[in-house]
């Protein structure tokens, strides 16, 4: 559920955010812009929470992948509920930290932390770092002696399933590059507990997004449960088991994911009567449906053969999802339309075939000037937003309800070329 409805105003029915109308923040903020709305991001996050301590597992660790909405007003809007932050860099940490999510909330993941990062995380107090290879378990125990700490670490493993909705998001495999195999997690768990440097806590996997099924989840929750166990029967402590994020949304037109109330159950039934703290690392599914982005329609360009162009103010830079991974994302207008729908190809302005939303869409007759929003992009939209181009970067709003702010302001074309120097010989 989310709370993007149409609203009835005096001009007719238009798409609102909360009680404020799409329009109207188009109109202040300029277009393109993201959205979100603070009720649709705390529902998720508390129907998530509700649904993992109703299946029995107490007090878990809800750590939002900060990766797939970093903007500070998002994660203040979730720490205040309690959420902690799955991060995979110095940046996001820091960005976790300026939300207020307690270090002891933070969970530090990803491939390649250099040295610098870890020693940032470790003298922010994160709650733990999940290592991802044997050579990143000996730089962090070598970096935390070296502060004169003892870092918590969880080891990352991959399950070797496969899951995910697209090949360029699926984490689980052996081929892709995350974690280790089950018997090298066994033996890093054990020489980590020899370190001086580190004390190791726990496990983690995490086995891609957008997963729209069960079985491969389970399939890994139980391979999880089992070196839980094993790693006990060899007499070490093991506090937190981390399962990742990865349950998928329902985008429009597409398979529909389980509920989080299912999810739980299952949890619930392959980990009865483990004793761990529970960790997720959910992103997609507390942020996709709590943000839209708004655009203008530039003008209508039509082919004597007759394919249609929407030319829309927004751009692959803004949204990549659609080039990157072939993502389908619902296209609403802002005022409901009549008319016989028309066949579209959605593009924006950059100078690349790539820059296409959709081909052949069918949307209400739309005319330059008219706003449509990208349902469903809160996730990995904004945050994967870059100046291709040299477009400005695309503005954020946070909506509370009847209230909204602009979150990540526009920069102005000074700010952006403020940021480079002139080299000497120039
Ligand atoms: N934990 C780890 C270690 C991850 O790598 C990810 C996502 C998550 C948690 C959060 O997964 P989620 O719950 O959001 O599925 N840009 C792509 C998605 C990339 C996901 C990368 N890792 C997209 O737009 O679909």
């Amino acid at each position: 559920m989310n709370h993007f409805e149409l609203l009835d105003g005096p001009g007719g029915a238009e798409l609102a955010c909360e009680d404020v109308p799409l329009a109207r923040i188009a109109e202040a903020v300029g277009t393109p812009v993201y959205v979100y709305s603070s009720a649709t991001l705390e529902r998720h996050y508390t129907v998530l929470r509700d649904a993992l301590v109703g299946a029995g597992l107490k007090d878990p660790l809800i750590a939002f992948a900060v990766k797939a909405s970093s903007n500070v007003a998002v994660l203040r809007t979730l720490a205040r509920l309690g959420a902690g932050a799955d991060v995979v860099s110095e940046g996001e940490v820091r960005r976790a930290l300026a939300a207020g999510v307690p270090p002891e909330r933070i969970v530090f993941s990803g491939v390649g932390k250099t040295e610098a990062e870890i020693a940032f995380a470790l003298e922010a107090g994160v709650a733990e770092i999940n290592v991802e290879a044997e050579p990143e378990l000996h730089l962090v125990n070598r970096v935390a002696q070296r502060l004169g700490r003892r870092a918590a670490v969880a080891i990352r493993v991959n399950p070797d399933v496969e899951a995910g909705g697209h090949a360029k998001i699926s984490t689980g495999k052996s081929e892709n590059k995350f974690g280790v195999s089950f018997s090298e997690a066994e033996r890093l768990y054990a020489n980590a507990a020899n370190m001086a440097g580190v004390r190791p806590v726990g496990v983690a996997c995490h086995i891609g997004s957008q997963i729209t099924d069960l079985a491969p989840m389970e399939q890994a929750f139980g391979k999880m449960r089992g070196l839980v166990e094993r790693i006990r029967a060899e007499g070490l402590t093991i506090e937190r088991l981390d399962l990742g994020g990865g349950l998928g949304v329902p985008y429009f037109n597409q398979p529909i994911p389980p509920s989080p109330d299912d999810y739980a159950a299952m949890i619930g039934r392959v980990m009865q009567g483990l004793d761990v703290q529970f960790a997720f690392e959910p992103g997609r599914m507390i942020a996709a449906n709590a943000g839209v982005l708004v655009a203008r329609v530039i003008h209508v360009h039509e082919r004597p053969e007759g394919r249609r162009f929407l030319v829309i103010d927004a751009a692959m830079n803004d949204l990549l999802r659609p080039a990157m991974y072939d993502a389908y994302h619902d296209i609403r207008p802002l005022r409901p339309r009549t008319g016989e729908p028309v066949a579209y190809d959605v593009v924006g302005p950059i100078c690349e075939t790539g820059d296409t939303f959709t081909r052949d869409r069918l949307l209400p007759p739309l005319e330059a000037g008219d706003l449509v929003a990208f349902m469903s992009a809160g996730a990995y939209g904004a945050a994967m937003s870059s100046e291709y181009n040299s477009r400005l970067l695309v503005p954020e709003v946070l909506v509370k309800g009847a209230e909204f702010a602009v979150v990540r302001p526009r920069p102005t074309y000074a700010d952006m070329l403020d940021r480079e120097r002139p080299a000497p010989w120039l």
